[in-house]
């Protein structure tokens, strides 16, 4: 069996840029656990769903054809054979995600796809509940955190640079209500996984956290 790297956090902690230097460095499978949950939520939408409909979400879902596969060193997926990538950014999934993934059904069956990537090799997996939930028995634990301004700064540098036309202080709100159902919602909340090491990148470089984390695998390994 392969080795497992969780690494956890909230929005724009640099989990994405973090868990693919990692990957990257290691010749690890980078695995980006929140893009099942926006393509559950996308499938929802595009199947005309509201995505609030909890029983009509789970129909949508489990009614499609996913399948899991890895191309340039990450673990992509399809579903009814379209894999969607700059889809699952868009503002209605952005804005819907969250309360999907609240749903207890839509949890397990992406847990479930997450642990079936183990087959593919060594993984380092990103998400909310990977050190958790989805590999807890993992040595390699992390808890990426940095202050929400911080964060919604980052944010809102990206969503600029890629030519939305945001309001800084609308991705401050929006951050700071996804972070709340993330962190207060019954299943699987936003917590620091037991034995996981918590690196706080508010004034810390891209490069540093990389770095901070390999340094901690290969002293375990
Ligand atoms: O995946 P997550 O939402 O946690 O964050 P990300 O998309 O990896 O990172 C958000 C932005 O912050 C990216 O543009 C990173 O380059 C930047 N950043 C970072 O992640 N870590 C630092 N220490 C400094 C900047
Ligand atoms: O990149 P960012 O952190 O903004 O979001 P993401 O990683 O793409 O995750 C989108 C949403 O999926 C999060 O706000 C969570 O509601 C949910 N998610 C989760 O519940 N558990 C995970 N392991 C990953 C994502």
């Amino acid at each position: 069996m392969g080795k497992a790297i969780a690494i956890d956090g909230p929005s724009a902690s640099g989990k994405s840029s973090v868990s693919k230097g990692v990957a990257a460095e290691l010749g690890f499978i980078y695995v980006d656990s929140g893009a099942l949950y926006r393509g559950v939520t996308w499938q929802a939408i595009r199947k005309g769903v509201d995505p609030k409909d909890a029983a009509a979400v789970l129909e949508a879902m489990h009614s499609a054809d996913w399948a899991f596969f890895v191309k340039n060193g990450a673990a992509i997926f399809s579903v009814d054979g379209d894999v969607p990538v700059q889809e699952l950014r868009e503002k209605d999934v952005r804005e819907a995600v969250a309360r999907v993934a609240a749903i207890p059904e839509v949890r397990k069956f992406v847990v479930e796809s997450l642990r079936s990537l183990e087959n593919f090799g060594s993984l380092v997996m990103e998400g909310r509940d990977i050190g958790t939930v989805v590999f807890p028995d993992s040595p390699h634990k992390f808890y990426l955190d940095a202050d929400p301004e911080e964060r919604a700064m980052r944010r809102y540098r990206e969503l600029v640079a890629a030519g939305e036309d945001e309001k800084a202080h609308e991705v401050m709100e929006s951050l700071k209500k996804r972070d709340q159902i993330d962190a207060t919602r019954k299943a699987d909340p936003l917590v620091v996984a037991p034995g996981a090491q918590v690196i706080d990148s508010t004034s810390m470089t891209l490069e540093e956290v990389i770095q901070t984390v390999i340094d901690a695998v290969r002293r375990k390994a």
